[in-house]
């Protein structure tokens, strides 16, 4: 039996990085997955990956910047498995709608503008509030797992990334209120702060090559993380039944560096 065996879970953001790895993790200790992100062709490919192996996934295109998509995500994906008991919040979209990136831009404090905030505003902290909206009726009363993601940058204040600090210091919020409020329904919604080498990563460390060093340098376990061996196990933990009285908490998925914060 896997530890998530007959679970049924929506990884969003699962094209590619930790999403794609929590999807495949999952799908490995038996949870039917639904993985959602902009991209058919990824998700294709993230679903081809699972069911050649034996698992159960199917991939729905979704933009996680409009609530009706994450509405009628949910939605396909209650028609295909049924209720849902695992809901993990990666995704986040950088730069503006009409011209998004793959990772942060570094703009000060001072020139941080109210389109580009907007837009990471809405895909990250809104985003997951609508997710879990969508998920909530399905959870209530049977219990579920929230996963939502935010960041170091936001909690030590990471210069140069307002927009994204404030999104996900939100989604630290909104995990903490919904801990409280969903408790009482055996919701628990934790959130991860990864430190793991992905292409947002990699984007990162080629528009800020010296800081991105720096920052690497300082983890304690001298390594940068890797999003399939370090951050599957935690994930599949997080969602399971072994994981039964934590709610409302961070994981620093990062091999230390939030001491340094
Ligand atoms: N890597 C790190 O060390 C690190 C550090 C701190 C926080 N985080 C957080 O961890 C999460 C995952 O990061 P990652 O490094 O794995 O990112 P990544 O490798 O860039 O992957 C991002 C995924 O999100 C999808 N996505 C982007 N915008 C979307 C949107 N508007 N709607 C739906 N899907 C969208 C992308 O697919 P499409 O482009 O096809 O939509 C892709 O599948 C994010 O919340 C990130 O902020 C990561």
């Amino acid at each position: 039996m896997g530890q998530l065996e007959g679970k049924v879970a929506i990884v969003t953001g699962a094209g590619r990085g930790i999403g794609k790895a929590t999807a495949i993790a999952y799908a490995q200790e038996g949870a039917k997955v639904v993985v959602a992100s902009r991209t058919q062709a990824t998700l294709d490919g993230v679903v081809k990956q699972i069911t050649d192996a034996g698992g159960t996934a199917i991939g729905i295109a979704c933009d996680v910047g409009h609530k009706d998509q994450i509405f009628a995500m949910v939605d396909k994906a209650v028609k295909a498995f049924g209720p849902i008991d695992i809901l993990v919040n990666n995704a986040q979209g950088f730069g503006t709608e009409a011209n998004p990136q793959k990772s942060t831009v570094f703009v000060s404090v001072q020139d941080t503008d109210d389109v580009e905030l907007e837009y990471t505003f809405r895909t990250g902290a809104l985003a997951s509030l609508w997710a879990m909206q969508a998920v909530y009726p399905y959870m209530k009363g049977r219990g579920g797992k929230i996963i939502n993601f935010a960041s170091a940058a936001g909690m030590t204040g990471d210069p140069g990334n307002t927009s994204y600090n404030i999104a996900k210091e939100a989604i630290r919020v909104i995990t903490r209120t919904a801990a409280r409020e969903w408790g009482p329904d055996g919701i628990q919604v934790n959130t991860v702060n990864p430190f793991l080498r992905t292409d947002a990563w990699e984007n990162w460390e080629k528009a800020r090559p010296e800081d991105v060093k720096k920052y690497a340098e300082s983890v304690p376990l001298k390594r940068l993380g890797d999003p399939v061996k370090d951050g599957g196990p935690l994930m599949v933990f997080i969602a399971s039944d072994a994981n039964s009285y934590m709610t409302g908490h961070d994981f620093n998925l990062d091999g230390g560096w939030e001491i340094h914060a």
